[in-house]
């Protein structure tokens, strides 16, 4: 059965529990310590009533060397039920955030991700930021671990070829 993609007015920590059967780390991020943002904008998919999707955008910025900071629309929180991986669900709610994420004027999207998972981003278009990414922590800013990935959302957007610094939270 086709599944669509939905604006959600919202999305609670027992939202993503109806997504992940309440898995107690399901980005597998719980070692790094890092403590990430909430997401204000919500795409999920439900099937039969259940929602089984979700990727999240937050507005931030980054910036590099000199230069000005650069409005970027962080993605995060991208997950799938266990049971309905596979059959293209984080590529609807990726291109519906990243679609919604163009329109608000945002230069770049911006996630995080294990390296693993970098092959499913770079068949939805994104890339790896070749440079390291500093993130900001309630202690101060630090390395981020996991891989920086990048997407064009305004014409002839061009990526920093050194190292970023998130000018927040990661999302
Ligand atoms: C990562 C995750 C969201 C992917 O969801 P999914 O619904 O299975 O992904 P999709 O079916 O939409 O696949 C998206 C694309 O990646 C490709 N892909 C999926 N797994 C892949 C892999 N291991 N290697 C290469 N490509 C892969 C798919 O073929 C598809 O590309 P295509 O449409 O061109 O064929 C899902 O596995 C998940 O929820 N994982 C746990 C939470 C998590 O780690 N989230 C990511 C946080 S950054």
């Amino acid at each position: 059965m086709p599944m669509s993609v939905i604006r959600l007015a919202r999305y609670t920590p027992a939202d993503r529990d109806e997504i992940t059967g309440r898995a107690a780390d399901p980005f597998g991020t719980a070692g790094t310590g890092l403590i990430w943002r909430d997401k204000d904008v919500h795409f999920g998919v439900r099937h039969d009533g259940r929602l089984v999707a979700h990727a999240g955008l937050v507005e931030t910025s980054v910036s590099a060397g000199d230069g000005d900071p650069v409005r970027v629309a962080g993605l995060g929180g991208v997950v799938v039920a266990p049971e309905v991986r596979g059959q293209g669900l984080a590529r609807l709610v990726v291109t519906a955030a990243t679609e919604h994420a163009r329109r608000t004027g945002a230069e770049f999207g911006l996630l995080f991700c294990w390296p693993r998972l970098v092959p499913v981003y770079e068949r939805l278009g994104w890339r790896v930021s070749a440079g390291g990414t500093r993130v900001e922590q309630p202690g101060g800013a630090v390395d981020m671990p996991l891989r920086t990935m990048w997407t064009p959302l305004a014409e002839d957007a061009t990526w920093p070829s050194g190292s970023v610094r998130l000018l927040s939270l990661p999302m």
